[in-house]
């Protein structure tokens, strides 16, 4: 007999595989097919990533019985819920599913998304954690983004699985996501063996740009891996940012429009005065210093207190001479 491991790839492969086929092939898969499309996602992109549809309320518990699997298995699945009786009734319907994958290739685990969100429901539901699938250790896309990762030395961490899926189909196959969570140690050891830079590229709106500032901290804190921040213009998602400007000015700005973690803090920070007013301008200030003062590199410093000066008319020996208090502050 199998170890229960194997047993539970073997289920989620079959169901990864009927998702994919309702989605593609039937009537009842037809309007998450169209919703699909309407995002910009190809054919060739949905079964390269097992994006699929869970219809009904049994389409799953019939496969199963059909095939007599076992009760034991199935309850410890993750892909039922169980009532009183210890009836069980499919976990997922009406959304559109994502296969989560371990390193290897194998699906582990689903998320499904709402097709039309409505305000009671919640947009995902994932998976709950069995033997084969714990949260923190995911990495979306890294089974097919590894040798892309390697390849250009870096990886991008994006905030959803569309994120991840539309840079891929534009040709930027080197991102990855968690499950909507912060990254744990594991997911920062996997990543750290294959690259050195990782590169942030949250959604454009307020929720991401906090989450890109946190995540800085929290990168900078617990990973030896060296950060930037690639910021998507228009407060738009990256899969957003793709479907309004195309895959060639994606793929631009996410070349050439890095930020270094300073920069992006240096600019995030604005956000908390009124620059127009003096007062204002001096506290500001104040904080760019604490935060350029972080800084061990004296060159690095200068290039920050120069862009400061000039952007602020103020002399660049001025700063420096308050940076050496906040120095002093901080000893
Ligand atoms: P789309 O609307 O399909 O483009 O999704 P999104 O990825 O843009 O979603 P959003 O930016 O709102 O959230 C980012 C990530 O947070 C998602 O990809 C999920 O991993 C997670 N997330 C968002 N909403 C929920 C939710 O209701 N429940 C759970 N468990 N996770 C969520
Ligand atoms: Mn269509
Ligand atoms: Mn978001
Ligand atoms: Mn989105
Ligand atoms: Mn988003």
């Amino acid at each position: 007999a199998s170890s229960e491991q194997s047993q539970l790839i073997s289920l989620y492969d079959q169901a990864a595989k009927l998702y994919t086929h309702v989605l593609l092939n039937t009537e009842m898969g037809q309007p998450a097919l169209d919703y699909l499309h309407k995002r910009g996602l190809t054919d060739d992109i949905i079964n390269k990533f097992q994006l699929g549809f869970a219809p009904g309320e049994q389409l799953l518990k019939e496969f199963f019985d059909e095939k007599k699997v076992d009760y034991q298995l199935l309850r410890r699945s993750g892909l039922f819920i169980e009532d009183q009786q210890g009836k069980l009734r499919d976990r997922f319907f009406g959304r559109v599913m994502y296969a989560i994958k371990n390193p290897q290739g194998h699906v582990i685990a689903f998320s499904g998304r709402v097709l039309n969100k409505a305000d009671s429901q919640a947009k995902y539901i994932n998976s709950p954690e069995t033997k084969i699938f714990n949260k923190g250790n995911v990495l979306y896309n890294f089974d097919l983004a590894r040798s892309a990762i390697r390849q250009e030395k870096r990886a991008i961490l994006f905030e959803g699985f569309m994120d991840v899926i539309a840079a891929y189909q534009s040709g930027v196959m080197n991102g990855i996501a968690s499950m909507g969570t912060s990254f744990t140690n594991e997911q920062i050891y996997l990543l750290q063996r294959t690259t050195a830079q990782l590169d942030i590229c949250y959604d454009g709106d307020d929720p991401g740009q906090a989450a890109i500032n946190r995540a800085l901290d929290a990168f900078s804190a617990n990973s030896r891996l060296q950060l930037s921040v690639i910021e998507v213009p228009n407060k738009l998602d990256p899969d957003e940012y793709v479907r309004q400007y195309g895959e060639k000015q994606f793929s631009e700005i996410v070349h050439s429009a890095r930020l270094t973690p300073t920069a992006f803090k240096l600019d995030y920070l604005k956000r908390d005065f009124n620059l127009s007013n003096e007062a204002d301008q001096l506290s500001y200030l104040e904080g760019a210093l604490k935060e350029i003062s972080k800084l061990t590199s004296s060159v690095e410093q200068d290039l920050y207190l120069n862009q400061l000066a000039k952007e602020f008319g103020v002399q660049v020996q001025d700063l420096r001479q308050q940076l050496r208090q906040v120095h002093s502050q901080q000893a």
